[in-house]
């Protein structure tokens, strides 16, 4: 009779306490809980009302292999369609915000600015009014990875001609919609897109993921100047950048781990962040010296790395007014013991990665839940590029169940570290959840869930169904506005 008394009163202590961890954590009354999506993953009308054949729409008619299930973003969540449902949904979880992406195919289906698809314009404004009607505040990502398949076919963003076309894009976004968005990201994740130039080729390996950097950058501060110097004075908007990174821990704390971690940083984020926020732009020393050096063992008679001129290095740098951050997972770096001379991006990096067998794992290989990684790396943006205004503009985790237990608990210790991160001082404005339904995962298809909502894509009406995430999210957001 005492053991069962003490073991119920252990179990009441437990909960209260989990409790009072839970309820303890709080954020300031203004911050922004939103759910992102991305045009090609939920939209589907592939080639509806003159919208062009994107470089996705491409790859997954041509190339299917390349796709775990074999499947493409024809239909995806049919959101062209269902703007409304999407709008209830968004509406149920209570989000102060909707973070989506614009289809340069949708609107610019020639890839030019000379003529504009009505059809595309009636979507998105549909989409934005409907946002508004609400209180929900749009936060548009100019580039979420799909661009015309004809500049695909004159090198896509290994073209510098990208920078001006894209710049005459968003001039287009801007022009139709800023008087009632006052958000922009003008690309999402450049890691990512930069690395898919032309897979296995030394082109992409040892150059492309450079020059695309280059040229992202260019076509980036290009555009910032513009709304700027044209559509500031009277659309007040904000314009920033998402990037993603991984939180790299070194794996012991010898010298070398510790630099090989910081190493894997600057390659990743470093890259395409330092230009922009650190104190005296340009690309990162490490990566400078590092490439520079590679580059000469290899013969090359410059550095693959291309050079920003004085010039570039003043227009590029400060153009941005928040730090977007794409975050999910961590890894355990090392300094490897191999020394190679391949002309290859992840030589130059060289690094070794692993995982604690322990963190709990997901759907997807490379992610697992490391909630204080993203403290760490909340900490190291604030340290390296001066506290910026920082914005998550993505953090999920994918899981197929409706008792999704291991999203919530995701969720759950994400935000905690969020929390702590502000507690320190650290300048995040505000939350996107990944995502607000499942939806087309690039070259894992529909294979894994990241929704707050399930999408039924046997059903031709792709019926959504919230999981117990969804629920979680609003209850959450509910109590920290309350
Ligand atoms: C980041 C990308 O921006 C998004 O498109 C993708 O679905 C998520 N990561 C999950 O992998």
């Amino acid at each position: 009779m005492f053991n069962s008394y003490c073991l119920i009163f252990n179990c009441l202590i437990t909960f209260i306490t989990l409790q009072n961890v839970e309820g303890s954590v709080s954020f300031p009354k203004d911050f922004i809980f939103g759910v992102a999506t991305s045009a090609y993953q939920i939209e589907g009308a592939w080639n509806e009302s003159e919208k062009s054949e994107s470089n996705w729409d491409y790859k997954t008619h041509f190339y299917p292999e390349n796709v775990n299930d074999h499947s493409n973003g024809d239909i995806a969540c049919d959101s062209y369609h269902q703007i409304d449902e999407d709008l209830k949904i968004i509406r149920e979880l209570g989000v102060q915000s909707y973070r989506f992406s614009i289809a340069w195919t949708r609107i610019l289906p020639d890839g030019f600015s000379n003529r504009v698809n009505e059809d595309g314009i009636r979507y998105y404004n549909k989409l934005i009014d409907g946002l508004l009607r609400y209180n929900i505040t749009p936060s548009v990502t100019i580039y979420h990875w799909d661009h015309p398949q004809s500049l695909q076919e004159m090198g896509g963003w290994t073209n510098t001609l990208m920078i001006d076309l894209f710049a005459d894009y968003a001039r287009i976004a801007f022009e139709y919609f800023g008087d009632r968005v006052k958000h922009w990201i003008t690309f999402n994740e450049p890691d990512l897109f930069c690395s898919d130039i032309k897979r296995g080729t030394v082109f992409s390996d040892g150059f492309g993921r450079y020059l695309c950097a280059y040229i992202m950058l260019k076509a980036h501060a290009k555009t910032y100047h513009i709304y700027k110097n044209e559509y500031y004075i009277k659309q007040k908007g904000k314009i920033g950048i998402t990037y993603s990174s991984t939180w790299h821990e070194p794996k012991t704390n010898s010298t070398e781990d510790i630099a090989a971690a910081k190493r894997a940083l600057e390659f990743e984020l470093g890259l395409f962040a330092n230009a922009i926020f650190s104190k005296d732009g340009d690309f990162p020393k490490i990566v400078k010296e590092r490439v520079a050096f590679m580059s000469a063992r290899q013969n090359f008679s410059k550095s693959r790395l291309p050079e920003l001129t004085s010039e570039e290095i003043k227009t590029i740098h400060g153009t941005a007014d928040f730090f977007g951050i794409n975050h999910y997972t961590s890894d355990l770096v090392s300094d490897p013991s191999w020394e190679s001379f391949e002309v290859s991006y992840d030589v130059d990096v060289h690094v070794d990665r692993g995982v604690d067998p322990s963190w709990p794992g997901s759907e997807s290989g490379w992610l697992r839940d490391v909630p204080w990684g993203l403290h760490h790396l909340l900490v190291y943006i604030k340290d390296t590029y001066n506290n910026p205004i920082v914005y998550i503009t993505e953090n999920g985790f994918s899981q197929f169940e409706l008792q999704d237990d291991g999203r919530v608990n995701y969720f759950k210790g994400y935000l905690e570290s969020v929390a702590n991160a502000i507690a320190e001082g650290c300048n995040v404005l505000g939350y996107y959840a990944w995502s607000l339904m499942d939806n087309f995962e690039w070259n894992a298809g529909y294979t894994h869930h990241f929704g707050l909502y399930h999408v039924n894509f046997s059903d031709p009406n792709r019926a959504r169904t919230p999981r117990r995430s969804a629920f979680w999210y609003k209850d959450f957001i509910t109590d920290q506005k309350s």
